[in-house]
């Protein structure tokens, strides 16, 4: 695993706090990592030869311990799937989920997405993006280091193909608005939502993970979105 060179003092969606990794966590990223991880590079990926396949690409932004990918990804083996997560307990958590399944349409990148989807990724080759339980950074202060913001969204719309599907969720009533704004003033993101024109309904294939656990221990609210993309507006 090559450390990104571009890290520099950009403010960042997360604050690196590694904590100690488990044997088995360090066990899967000194075995698996090579199989199944992408080091950072300046060098566009070529999906085809990455994957050895042509398929629909979905992409899993800040996958925590990769359930929703890896339950995804066991569903629909007609897709591939990138994973991208800073941390790297879940990255080996997703490596040893991936290897117990036999797994090959995921691909994991351990870096932060911005820089993935700007150097990384090919214009117009993704056809579903989720983004499920973003980091809330509720403090004022931090709000800046929200993942989900106009650079992200924009890079995002370069990446995406014309009709693709953009799935966000989030416990933080605060956030959910901050994001419904943001996407709806946006004329290529068609809001997908039902008829109170905020909340989508859940996909039956979201499963619950920890941190949407944690935030209904809380009695917070689901908000959830769901935007289609279109080239032509
Ligand atoms: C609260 S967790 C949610 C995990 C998962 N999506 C879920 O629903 O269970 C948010 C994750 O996003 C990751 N993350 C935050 N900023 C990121 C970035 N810029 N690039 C990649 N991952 C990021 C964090 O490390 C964290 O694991």
């Amino acid at each position: 695993m090559k450390v990104n060179p571009t890290k520099n003092n950009t403010i960042r969606s997360y604050v690196k706090r590694e904590g100690r990794l488990t044997a088995s966590q360090e066990v899967a990223l000194d075995t698996y990592w090579d199989k199944h991880g992408i080091d950072f590079s300046h060098v566009v990926i070529n999906l085809e030869e990455l994957y050895k396949r042509r398929a629909p690409l979905v992409l899993d932004i800040g996958v925590g311990t990769g359930d929703t990918t890896h339950t995804h990804a066991l569903a629909h083996p007609e897709n591939n799937y990138l994973a991208i997560e800073v941390h790297r307990p879940g990255v080996g958590q997703l490596l040893n989920k991936i290897e117990s399944n036999n797994l090959t349409n995921i691909k994991i990148s351990n870096d932060d997405v911005l820089d993935v989807l700007q150097e990384q990724i090919p214009d117009d080759s993704i056809t579903q993006v989720f983004i499920f339980f973003p980091d809330p950074w509720p403090k004022k202060r931090h709000h800046k280091r929200r993942l989900i913001n106009k650079p992200l969204i924009d890079l995002i719309k370069k990446k995406i193909r014309a009709h693709g599907r953009l799935h966000i969720a989030t416990d933080w009533q605060a956030y959910a608005k901050h994001i419904q704004k943001l996407c709806d003033a946006d004329p290529q993101l068609i809001s997908l939502a039902g008829n109170d024109g905020i909340s989508c309904p859940r996909p039956e294939w979201r499963i619950n993970t920890r941190y949407e656990s944690r935030g209904l221990r809380l009695q917070h609210n689901v908000w959830e979105f769901c935007y289609g993309f279109s080239r032509n507006t």
